[in-house]
């Protein structure tokens, strides 16, 4: 979900500017090198490798996927998005928080106000109150903060001098957090939320939430280091060379479809088979299916404190993403944002933002209808034990300074479900863990294993904690239909106990 700073570097919408992401993906990363340790900047290395021309076959790619309703599509969105960018701003400036709220006790009782399902729908992005309390939060940050101190010479993480975002996968508090029944819970109903196409068949089960070991972040007031501008995880040329992820924008894209406004971004089945790391280049991608990023707050934080930021229309934004390599600005269209100053672009091999084996990277250069300098819109105040979820298509960026009197804080908890790519990532997750190893996706070396005080598995006591972090078989409800009983079976079939 992370990235280092953009550049400020503009480019010609031919010319594609490299500018290191690759993070996010949902296939399986290439096997972790063995490397003495490393840090978030591991990721998100290049901040600036240059430009580079596609190779022609991208052009060709766009010719083979072109048909002319793609115009009228693309017309459309455009006249869309010039409503919609105003009204982002014109609300969100009235004082109007663009990123709904919702209670924990909705989802306890099972009782979603209709209203609220809506808006976290057309935004992507969803802050949840009161599943933890703030006392418990701030222990759990008092914790790590201890068990940073006392194993200060293995404390590795970005940047090195003064360290906002750790290299700990596992600490006790994390492993609470990420076992927490109400942020279990909370993760259970926002994969359910999901709806499911050919459920039947579907290889996944969005009941059984399972962990996926990320970093955490302590960040100090006056931070300017850990700013990461506006990106989509997940791969980028991908979203259109690789079939089974192109068929999550089919609506966008299919000459046979009823168009992108019948868009569902949250259908999750074609995304299990998409493949979002066609190029396996380095490290850095992530190695799971993961439908919703998200973290859980540690601290007070509101705009203008290093806190993540969002474009709050996932269904449009993906629309105009999704067609924006097929156009490109008249020569001497001077920065009109007009249809009529745009044209078919099918010759170029430029997808802006794209790049082999990076995330997609937006600026107001390369998606300029998007007006991101103007849109992208702060997370509202969140308090320690709130929870933060954004859809894994929403455009994402973290503030770059951090103007506040408290620590920024968060640690990052995705909500995933089981499925067989799932599940290959949680084996070697279990292992590492029961070694105090940094989780597989990250920069490897000896991570915690010397660290006095840190979790291992023998900690875990809960049936249903143990189920979450991997270290039991699961249940097989009743009612699993075919796919979903055949991953939690081949889960169950080949479990072995650490
Ligand atoms: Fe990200």
């Amino acid at each position: 979900m992370i990235r280092t700073t953009l550049t400020s570097s503009r480019t010609l919408p031919q010319t594609l500017v490299l500018r290191g992401v690759r993070h996010a993906s949902v296939q399986p990363a290439t096997p972790a090198p063995a490397e003495d340790g490393g840090s978030i900047m591991d990721a998100f290395a290049s901040t600036s490798i240059g430009a580079q021309v596609l190779p022609q076959r991208f052009s060709d790619l766009k010719k083979k996927l072109w048909h002319p309703s793609l115009e009228t599509r693309w017309k459309e969105v455009l006249t869309e998005l010039e409503v919609e960018t105003k009204r982002i701003v014109t609300e969100r400036d009235g004082g109007k928080e663009m990123v709904p709220r919702l209670p924990f006790s909705q989802i306890k009782a099972g009782a979603i106000d209709p209203e609220l399902s809506d808006r976290i729908f057309k935004t992507g992005s969803v802050i949840i109150e009161g599943a933890v309390s703030e006392q418990e939060a701030l222990k759990w940050k008092a914790d790590i903060l201890e068990y940073a101190r006392i194993n200060k010479e293995h404390v590795r993480g970005f940047p090195a001098e003064e360290i906002q975002v750790f290299e700990f996968y596992n600490s006790k508090s994390q492993t609470s957090a990420r076992t927490h029944p109400n942020i279990v819970a909370t993760q259970r109903w926002l994969l359910d939320f999901l709806p499911t196409s050919n459920k039947a068949e579907a290889k996944v089960s969005l009941r059984t939430v399972v962990s996926y070991y990320d970093r955490l972040r302590i960040r100090t007031p006056g931070d300017a280091k850990f700013a990461l501008g506006p990106h989509i995880d997940g791969g980028s040329l991908e979203r259109w060379e690789d079939s089974a992820y192109r068929s999550c924008f089919a609506d966008i894209l299919s000459a046979d479809s009823k168009g992108w406004k019948e868009h569902n971004p949250y259908d999750i089945t074609p995304r299990i088979d998409a493949d979002m790391d066609m190029y396996r280049v380095g490290k850095g991608a992530c190695g799971v299916l993961r439908p919703w990023q998200g973290w859980t707050s540690l601290s007070n934080t509101g705009p203008g404190e290093g806190t993540l930021r969002v474009f709050p229309n996932v269904r449009l934004a993906n629309a105009y993403v999704m067609l924006r390599p097929f156009f490109s600005p008249k020569p001497n269209a001077g920065g009109s944002l007009k249809a009529e100053d745009w044209t078919v672009d099918l010759e170029s091999t430029a997808f802006p933002g794209s790049a082999p084996g990076l995330g997609l990277e937006l600026t107001d250069a390369s998606h300029p209808h998007l007006k991101l300098e103007e849109t992208m819109t702060s997370m509202p105040r969140v308090k320690p034990g709130d929870q933060v979820y954004w859809f894994s298509d929403v455009i994402h960026a973290v503030e770059k300074n951090h103007n506040g009197t408290g620590d920024s804080s968060v640690l990052y908890i995705p909500a995933i479900p089981l499925t067989h790519q799932n599940a290959i990532h949680l084996r070697k997750q279990v292992k590492n863990f029961s070694l105090g190893l940094p989780s597989p996706d990250f920069p490897q070396g000896q991570g915690e294993s010397l660290n006095v005080g840190r979790s291992t598995p023998s900690n875990v006591v809960s049936l249903e904690a143990r189920r979450v972090l991997g270290l039991e078989k699961f249940e097989v409800p009743e009612d699993a239909e075919k796919g979903e009983r055949e991953v939690l079976e081949a889960w169950n079939d080949t479990f072995e106990k650490v």
